[in-house]
Formats: C-alpha cells, sequence, structure tokens
C-alpha cells in the first residue's frame, strides 16, 4: 500500500527552544506571525534527558500571548507529577514519551487530559520502536511524534537511521485508517524535510530551521511550501 495513502494536512511546530531563552515571547510572536499551526514548547527535566528548559509556569506566561495549539513535548520522568499543572497552564497537546510510560499509567494520563476537553501523544526517542502497548492504544492519540534527534537541544543533525522506522509507523497508521498527526522532531531543516514529509510525517517541528534563519517568520512559511513540493513530487 502507497505511503501516503492517508492525506495529512502539513503543519508546521516552531520549536521556542531554538529562539532566544531569554526572550520566548518573543519566539512565540514569530511562529504567530509566521503563520505557524501550533507551537511547540519543549519541557525538559534533567533526568529524562540532558538539559533542563522551562516548566508550567513559562508556559502559563506564554498562553497570556496567543490561541495558539499549545504542542507541549514532556520530556520529563513521572509526567504524573506534573500534569495537573500543564493543564492549569493551557497546553492543548500532551506530547509524553512511551519510554517514560506504561499502557497503565499512559491510560490514567489520557482520561485526566480528555475529561478537560485536551489531547494526547506519545513520543519515541531515534532508537525506540512502537512498545506494543502503544500499538494498541494508537486510537487513542492525536499525534504520534517520531523523534528524529536525541532528546535534549536544538540544534542536532536528523538521524536518518530513523527513516525505516517512520515508514513502518505511516504504514501501520494508513493501515488502521488512522488519520492522527505524524510529528517528526529534530534537524527538521529545508535540506532535510524532503526525507520525512515523503515517509508520511506531516508535522515538521523547528527549531533551527526557523530561528537560526535570518527571517525567522518567513522560514515558518518558506518549510511549509517545501514540504507541500516534496509531497507534490511523490512518495519515497
Ligand atoms: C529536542 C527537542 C526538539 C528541538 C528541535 O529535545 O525535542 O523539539 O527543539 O530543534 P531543531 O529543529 O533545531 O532540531
Ligand atoms: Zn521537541
Amino acid at each position: 500500500m502507497p505511503l501516503a495513502e492517508i492525506k495529512r494536512k502539513i503543519k508546521i511546530a516552531p520549536s521556542i527552544l531554538g529562539g532566544d531563552q531569554a526572550n520566548f515571547a518573543a519566539a512565540l510572536e514569530i511562529a504567530v506571525k509566521g503563520g505557524a499551526d501550533q507551537v511547540h514548547l519543549d519541557v525538559i527535566d534533567g533526568h529524562f534527558a540532558p538539559n533542563i528548559t522551562f516548566g508550567p509556569g513559562t508556559v502559563k506566561a506564554l498562553r497570556k500571548r496567543t490561541d495558539l495549539k499549545f504542542d507541549t513535548h514532556l520530556m520529563i520522568d513521572e509526567p504524573e507529577k506534573f500534569v495537573d499543572k500543564f493543564l492549569d497552564a493551557g497546553s492543548d497537546l500532551f506530547c509524553f514519551h512511551a519510554e517514560a510510560l506504561t499502557g497503565e499509567r499512559f491510560d490514567a494520563l489520557y482520561s485526566k487530559i480528555h475529561s478537560k476537553g485536551k489531547v494526547i501523544g506519545l513520543a519515541l526517542k531515534p532508537s525506540t520502536e512502537m512498545p506494543e502497548w502503544v500499538e494498541k492504544r494508537l486510537d487513542k492519540l492525536d499525534t504520534l511524534c517520531v523523534m528524529t534527534v536525541n532528546p535534549g537541544f536544538s540544534g542536532q543533525s536528523m538521524i536518518m537511521s530513523v527513516m525505516p522506522k517512520l515508514e513502518k509507523i505511516t504504514q501501520m497508521l494508513n493501515d488502521k485508517g488512522l488519520p492522527i498527526d505524524i510529528e517528526i522532531d529534530g534537524g527538521v531543516e529545508l535540506e532535510t524535510l524532503e526525507h520525512v514529509v515523503k515517509r508520511g510525517g506531516n508535522v515538521l517541528v523547528a527549531g533551527a530551521g526557523v530561528y537560526y534563519k535570518p527571517d525567522p517568520i518567513k522560514a515558518v512559511g518558506i518549510l511549509r511550501e517545501k514540504a507541500k513540493q516534496a509531497i507534490a513530487t511523490g512518495a519515497a
């Protein structure tokens, strides 16, 4: 079956971790002005991944400035300890790491998040294959986030060895008839996006791909156009 059997809309999600860390509000404004579909907020606790970023207080302060979808990527151990705080802060999508959860713990988080009208996603590190408990719960997901760098930092190069896994995931979601978002996180640039878009990735997280550019506002639209072109030229 062809990879592009389910058509997913291209969405651009600037990751403010790539922006000015002394001014996340400015990074958010760039995403809004650039016409981003959602803004990607990387929460890292220094345990799950080797960096410390920001927490619910920052998310809450940013929430006052926009209605844009807050795609919250929680690279943290024991996410249960913080989920209420991020609900209160105004996160829309809660993307947890499969490596930090079990099926039962996911189920509890799912109930809580959906009872508040918010949605849930799962992320996989580059070297993590989809666990069986995740496969059984794909119909509960808004987003499956395929990481193409190891969690921690903006500005890393895309890890190409993830491509076979991405193909497998896209195929699996298409076979199950699940039109959920396939988010690609890490090293998405004009030069690399073709590899992931042709394999089914539709939500493109971009830190360096937006914020390291001379005109980051324009970069959002340029990424989107390039991704659409890549789709138009066919499957991988
Ligand atoms: C890495 C983060 C990514 C990162 C992406 O831990 O999850 O979202 O900010 O940055 P780029 O696009 O620069 O690789
Ligand atoms: Zn991320």
